[in-house]
């Protein structure tokens, strides 16, 4: 029969001899040391999966022997047995990196959950381990992280047309990393020595945004003290990153699209002409298609920026990531803190993956963040998660509200109860959210922010 893993246990001869027979029994592999001064040596030759030592012993005590296993490997697993009187001392030996301690007498049955627990945290141990090898191999473009059929095209898309000069779309929800990709895009180019000059073309009222990208001279407008040039031209020789360009003014859409058509910017207030060597990286959130069927958007600066689209999936969308990207940003946040996180529990992990992710990457950045620093153990549970990720996953798991403690059963009614009656409602009103709003006696605000909390979306 294939063993469930090997435990060296530290045998003085008394009343070891009996677990050794249970371990047995419950289908481990057993090796024994009777002398505690050769325990390390034993350990490092056999590399068990276990390790069970008595606290009180002749020869060395089980605290040195577990300093001494752990200066070798330390991330042994070591469980020590005490009696009642050296419980302080075991408390002590956790401290020092111990997995648990047993006190005696203990029964078969608690011998049995205790091994069992600490050989399914040396596995999930090693599985974490695994995924942040991974992620330092294969399974990243730059910093950009995936390893999901659809992330795996992006990156070969980044790769087949960051040497282009074409002007690129990226297009993609709120938080789906579509600076990120501009970056990498501008990194991976010829360009990639110029300068990356990134615009935010919603935070500024059109003429500021005007004087930002083309430049001003000295008096073309109040306030307009010195000649600036724009930001075109300093990004010259390099990338300009559009970011919500879909938000620029029709007025503005023409000038940029002159700009595109000459590669060449006047600056506000000034006749001449300078010329500008610059790709043009555009991002957007909505669809700049529909934009343009509705005369938002000019055709024709939309079919300029628009050579390349590169689209962006949702992280609900994509398999196998999130663990992947969570894991990445735990290592992350944990090294910065100091902590010792090293992983997600399986139920944590579940939640994550159930959750429907509106802020999509960024969200799960900060959850990450926020996870590590509430974090009391070595691997962030469902208690280290915020409330809308663990309501709606118990909401739609198969666990009935009736096993859960009252205040959570309560929470959890709640929360199913709010979205089926959102649903209802919004459908009803056709999606109309002023009517809804009305017909629900709350204001307008209030239904966006419980759609926002149950990730309900108007098709
Ligand atoms: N695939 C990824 N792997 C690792 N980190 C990512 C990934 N995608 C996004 N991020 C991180 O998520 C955060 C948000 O990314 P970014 O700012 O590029 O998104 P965005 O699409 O531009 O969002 P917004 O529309 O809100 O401006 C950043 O901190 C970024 O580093
Ligand atoms: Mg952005």
């Amino acid at each position: 029969m294939q063993k469930l893993g090997r435990v060296l246990v530290i045998d003085d001869g008394v009343d070891m001899a009996e677990n050794c027979k249970l371990l047995t029994r419950f289908g481990y592999e057993v090796v024994t040391e009777a002398e505690s001064g050769k325990a390390a040596a034993q350990y490092e030759r056999e590399r068990p999966d276990l390790v069970f030592t008595d606290l009180r012993m002749p020869g060395l005590d089980g605290l040195t022997v577990l300093q001494a296993i752990r200066a070798i490997d330390p991330e042994a697993t070591v469980i020590l047995i005490t009696a009642f009187a050296t419980i302080e001392t075991a408390v002590e030996a956790i401290k020092e990196g111990a997995f648990d301690y047993l006190p005696k007498p203990f029964s078969a049955d608690q011998l049995r959950v205790c091994v069992q627990r600490a050989m399914d945290q040396r596995r999930l141990r090693a599985e974490n381990r695994r995924l942040l090898e991974q992620l330092t191999e294969t399974h990243r473009f730059d910093n950009i992280i995936g390893r999901s059929l659809p992330m795996l095209q992006v990156f070969e898309t980044i790769k087949k047309v960051a040497k282009s000069e074409a002007n690129i779309l990226v297009i993609g929800e709120t938080g789906t990393g579509k600076e990120l990709i501009a970056r990498s895009l501008h990194a991976n180019s010829r360009r990639a020595a110029g300068p990356f000059i990134p615009v935010d073309c919603v935070s500024l009222p059109e003429n500021l945004l005007e004087s930002e990208l083309f430049g001003h001279e000295k008096g073309a407008f109040t306030g307009a003290q010195a000649t600036r040039p724009g930001l075109f031209e300093f990004a010259s020789g390099g990338t300009i990153f559009l970011d919500e360009v879909g938000d620029i003014s029709l007025n503005l859409q023409a000038k940029l699209l002159r700009v595109l058509q000459e590669r060449q910017v006047r600056r506000v207030g000034s006749n001449r002409m300078i010329e500008v060597d610059v790709r043009v990286i555009s991002a957007t959130n909505h669809d700049l298609a529909q934009a343009v069927g509705r005369g938002g958007f000019r055709e024709d600066l939309y079919y300029r920026l628009n050579v390349i689209s590169l689209p962006l999936p949702p992280l609900r969308d994509r398999a196998g990531d999130i663990q992947l990207i969570a894991h990445h940003y735990l290592a992350k946040y944990a090294a910065g803190s100091e902590k010792e996180v090293k992983g997600v529990t399986p139920e944590a992990m579940r939640l994550l993956e159930a959750h429907h992710w509106p802020g999509n990457v960024r969200e799960l950045q900060n959850v990450m963040e926020r996870a590590v620093v509430l974090a009391e153990h070595e691997l962030i549970g469902p208690q280290d998660l915020p409330e809308q990720i663990r309501i709606k996953a118990e909401a739609a798991s198969p666990v009935s509200p009736n096993e859960l403690p009252l205040k959570r059963a309560k929470e959890v009614w709640a929360g199913s109860f709010e979205r089926d009656y959102l649903i209802q409602l919004l459908k009803r009103h056709d999606g109309n959210i002023s009517q809804a709003a009305k017909a629900a006696c709350v204001d307008r605000k209030t239904v966006h922010r419980l759609m926002k909390k149950y990730g309900i979306k108007l098709s």
